[in-house]
């Protein structure tokens, strides 16, 4: 596939890929925290922002998160809006995108809404280790592949292509953001900022410590700054797949 399409059809830049097109998806606080430091669920957003990234959502052929979002947020992944799931299926798309997720060890409760929210395809990259394990106890509820041992983000990629993903979105948490940022893996990146401080380092950061492809020496390209409500919404491209759309 020499050239890439857009959603609309129009032609685009030239190039030959071996991933999906990745739009990296996050909200944090001021001082750059995901979440806070204890188990209750912080709002990083507001109603406005959250329909965007329905929208954002709506127009990707797979979401992931890593397994300690799934723990812990129990986040179900699904487009929420009516309107934007009938388009999909008038497409001839499921009405809700794959939900893809990554784990060392596999211990995911089969009851999450992950598994139990909607229809969609899921698909568990699980590394080699904990697959037999992972195919035991989830394997009634999700594909299980074997990711290898360790998992690495290009690799999954590559899989993810193969599978008919050709836009994925990654929604978190901190390690998936420093593990697809640090290899260079996004094109796209959609930063909200909420408009308080968590304050306490023993919650997540965005990402991890790293030597990151941006740097002083090469700066990412500011696309878009939008003031959502009290949030705003910075849009950076990371590569020159981006689109503008
Ligand atoms: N504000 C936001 O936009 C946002 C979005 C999402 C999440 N969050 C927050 O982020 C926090 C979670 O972030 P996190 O960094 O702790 O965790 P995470 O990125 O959600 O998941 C990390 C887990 O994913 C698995 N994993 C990651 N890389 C792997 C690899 N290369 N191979 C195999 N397995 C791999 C491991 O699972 P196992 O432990 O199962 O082996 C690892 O413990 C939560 O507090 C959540 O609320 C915030």
């Amino acid at each position: 596939m020499p050239y890439e399409q857009s959603r609309s059809g129009a032609r685009r830049i030239r190039v030959v890929a071996d991933r999906p097109y990745t739009l990296l998806s996050c909200s944090m606080s001021i001082d750059g925290y995901l979440a806070g430091p204890n188990r209750t669920r912080l709002l990083l957003s507001n109603d406005d922002d959250f329909d965007r990234v329905d929208a954002v959502r709506a127009s990707c052929d797979a979401i992931l998160v890593g397994a300690a979002t799934v723990r812990k947020d129990n986040p179900r992944l699904l487009v929420r809006e009516r309107s934007r799931r009938d388009e999909r299926v008038a497409l001839g798309l499921a009405p809700s995108p794959t939900k893809v997720t990554v784990t060392r060890r596999a211990r995911l409760d089969p009851g999450a809404a992950f598994f139990t929210a909607g229809d969609s395809e899921k698909l568990i990259y699980c590394a080699s280790a904990a697959v037999a394990d992972a195919r035991t106890r989830l394997g009634a509820m999700a594909t299980i592949v074997d990711g290898g041992q360790p998992i690495d983000m290009q690799s999954m990629g590559r899989d993810l292509l193969a599978r008919g993903v050709q836009r994925l979105m990654v929604e978190g948490g901190g390690s998936l953001h420093t593990q697809f940022l640090l290899g260079d893996l996004v094109d796209e990146l959609h930063l909200v900022v909420a408009p308080f401080f968590v304050g306490d380092t023993r919650a997540r950061r965005f990402v991890n410590a790293g030597h990151f492809p941006w740097n002083p020496d090469r700066r990412a390209t500011l696309a878009e700054v939008r003031q959502i409500g009290d949030v705003v919404l910075m849009r950076y491209a990371l590569s020159d797949r981006f689109r503008g759309e």
